[in-house]
């Protein structure tokens, strides 16, 4: 991820460490976001670590791209992998606001929902879903049978192999107050 970050952002520095204990002095910075990374982090250390780092009036942005359910074919999918891993999609994207949840109560959060799509090869498609957690953790074989069945569902709605994937980015943004200036 590091190499595919400097490959298009040369020009950025990049820190290793983690969300619950960021390597970054206090009041530093005026954005702060993990994109889709929030919920590995525990919230107990993550949002006042966010909260140490960001200066007064600076931003916490969170987001996670959830399926558009109401296209047929993305419905038709999540219906297949809900058999087949025994997991509640829908039920998954419904409770998307608990992973913004702030245990802290320091944060007030802003919800916006943007949809969006893209248009990428059949096998993009594939390398993407494969690359979710409940695929990686499930048997080798019992996922690539499930990914190469998933292909021949893919090419009867896509024939030209080019999959329109069309996503709901749920993002929440919490600001912290600005630095009052002395009267
Ligand atoms: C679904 S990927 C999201 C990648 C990228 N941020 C995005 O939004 O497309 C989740 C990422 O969370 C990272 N991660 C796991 N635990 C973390 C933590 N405690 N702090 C920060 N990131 C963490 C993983 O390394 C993984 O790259």
């Amino acid at each position: 991820m590091a190499a595919q970050f400097r490959s298009t952002l040369p020009g950025i520095p990049i820190i290793r460490g983690t969300g619950d204990d960021l390597p970054l002095a206090d009041a530093c910075v005026d954005l702060v976001t993990y994109a889709q990374a929030w919920h590995w982090t525990d919230p107990a250390r993550s949002v006042p670590e966010a909260l140490r780092v960001l200066r007064p009036g600076g931003a916490l942005a969170l987001w996670w791209n959830t399926d558009a359910l109401d296209v047929p074919w993305i419905a038709e999918a999540a219906a297949r992998t809900e058999r087949h891993f025994g997991i509640d999609v829908a039920a998954e994207k419904r409770n998307v606001n608990a992973r913004a949840a702030d245990p802290t109560g320091g944060l007030d959060f802003t919800r916006r929902t943007v949809r969006w799509s893209r248009r990428v090869p059949v096998d993009t498609h594939l390398a993407n879903i494969g690359s979710h957690s409940v695929f990686l953790i499930d048997d080798e074989e019992h996922t690539a049978a499930f990914l190469a069945e998933e292909r021949e569902h893919l090419l009867k709605a896509f024939p030209d192999g080019i999959v329109e994937e069309v996503y709901e980015v749920v993002l929440f943004l919490a600001k912290t107050p600005a630095r009052r200036t002395p009267a």
